[in-house]
């Protein structure tokens, strides 16, 4: 059977990776998280204070970072790992969220991140979420799409996300998040992000998630079973 790549990009907290990991096991596919990805960068950049000014500090700390996604058999989830340490918890705190956006517009680590998601996904079968993935990492990918939903939802979903894991920050210290990333990641020189032309719309602000999967399901099967 023909493997495609799904990409999915889209704003902070649109749900984009609950969907796209449902979407994922229900194709038998692989997931990536290339927000992750980037979360983790700009984790190892605070916990070893780069200058992201230095081009040479940023070159020299890019060559000593080495993320992997590691299958959890126990919770059935990957989990991100920074040279060969479990950071999925840490790389979702607000500190790392406050300063991601700035290391995600560094042209040196979008062509680091693009170089390893590509290789990810050399084989197809997989389904990548992120900013960029279907305008610059995967354009030939044969489903895009571009999740959008309210800003009161985005901030009500974080909020909840946040609580269960037990992090302190308020809905205005999100909203604030939230703004501060959009405009970071629609502005920047380097792949802002964009709707593909190609990319299928998809507001998340008044459907249930299963509808959400479904509706990403029912387009990847069409294109999985194109005979063209
Ligand atoms: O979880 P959330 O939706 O808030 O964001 P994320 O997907 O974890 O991505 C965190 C940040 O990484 C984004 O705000 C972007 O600045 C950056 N990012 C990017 O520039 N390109 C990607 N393909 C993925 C994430």
């Amino acid at each position: 059977m023909k493997k495609i790549i799904v990409a999915i990009d889209g704003y902070s907290a649109c749900g984009k990776s609950t969907t796209a990991k449902a979407v994922a096991r229900q194709l038998a596919y692989s997931y990536v998280d290339s927000g992750a990805m980037y979360r983790a960068t700009t984790l190892f950049f605070l916990q070893n204070q780069i200058n992201i000014a230095e081009v040479k500090q940023v070159d020299n700390a890019l060559k000593a970072i080495h993320i992997e996604f590691v299958f959890d058999e126990k919770e059935q989830v990957s989990h991100t790992h920074l040279n060969g340490l479990n950071v999925e918890q840490e790389i979702r705190k607000m500190y790392v969220s406050d300063k991601v956006s700035e290391v995600s517009a560094l042209p040196q680590v979008r062509n680091a991140m693009r170089y390893n998601q590509q290789k990810l996904g050399s084989l197809r079968g997989i389904v990548m979420d992120g900013r960029d993935i279907g305008t610059v990492v995967f354009p030939d990918a044969e489903l895009k799409i571009f999740m959008i939903a309210s800003m009161e939802v985005r901030v009500q979903r974080r909020l909840l996300e946040l609580q269960q894991k037990n992090e302190q920050a308020t809905a205005a210290q999100i909203q604030e998040n939230l703004l501060h990333r959009d405009h970071l990641d629609t502005h920047r020189s380097e792949n802002p992000l964009r709707k593909a032309s190609d990319a299928f719309e998809l507001d998340t602000s008044h459907i249930s998630f299963d509808e959400q999967v479904d509706f990403i399901l029912k387009l990847a099967h069409q294109k999985i079973y194109a005979t063209v």
